[in-house]
């Protein structure tokens, strides 16, 4: 999978293998509580066993080989700390090629410019590994945090999807940013007349 990986002086990123369990599990335990309603509750100790990190992983590898959503750890380079995730989601190729993008920064490492980095590496896996064309962010409109690293990364605000996704027992209105390939100077590597 060394093709899957790539690093800038400050993080890593790539996916989890059942070798990073001691990281996985420090970089649970260092979270701090949950600090809005974005961030991800942190495991309890209890469920920071081998057996479900082992879950986790056999998930993402089936993920992965069906083509369907592509998540990749993202590490801290000073430590070798797991500190977040990004990933592409509900990829559908076709005549669409495109993927939704997620990222998550463990708190313990927010605002040291880590998502940014780590989005930028995954741009260049996604439009040349996973060969696809367009990436979409849907945020919360509240989600502050969320909309900065995008504008920040330049994305391109697209609209308001109304009633988008149900979450906290609700529909959720999206804002929509995306970016093509061509966009960062990638020339599309797939097949648009192949796939489902
Ligand atoms: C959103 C999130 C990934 C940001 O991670 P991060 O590592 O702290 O972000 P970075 O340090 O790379 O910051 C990137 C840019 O966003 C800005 N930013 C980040 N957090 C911010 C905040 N709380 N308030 C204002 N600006 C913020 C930074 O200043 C930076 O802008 P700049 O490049 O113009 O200086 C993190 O807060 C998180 O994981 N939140 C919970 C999960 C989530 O909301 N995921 C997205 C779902 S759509």
């Amino acid at each position: 999978m060394a093709h899957l990986k790539r690093e800038s002086k400050t993080v890593l990123v790539r996916p989890l293998t059942l070798r990073d369990f001691a990281a996985w599990r420090e970089g649970e335990l260092g979270k701090l509580p949950r600090q809005s309603i974005w961030d991800s509750e942190p495991l309890q100790k209890s469920k920071l066993s081998k057996k479900r990190f082992e879950a986790i992983i056999a998930k993402q590898r089936a993920f992965r080989k069906d083509d369907r959503y592509h998540i990749f750890g993202v590490f801290e380079k000073a430590t070798g700390h797991h500190i977040g995730y990004v990933s592409a989601m509900n990829v559908v190729r076709s005549v669409t090629q495109s993927a939704f993008l997620g990222y998550n920064i463990h708190n313990s490492h927010w605002r040291k410019g880590y998502a940014k980095e780590a989005l930028r590496l995954f741009f260049d896996i996604a439009f040349t590994e996973l060969k696809l064309h367009r990436l979409e962010a849907g945020i919360e409109p509240k989600n502050g945090p969320s909309i900065q690293v995008v504008k920040s990364l330049n994305l391109r605000k697209e609209g308001l999807k109304k009633r988008a996704v149900f979450l906290r027992e609700k529909w959720q209105d999206l804002v929509i940013y995306s970016v093509t390939c061509e966009e960062l100077g990638y020339s599309f590597r797939g097949n648009p007349r192949k796939g489902n």
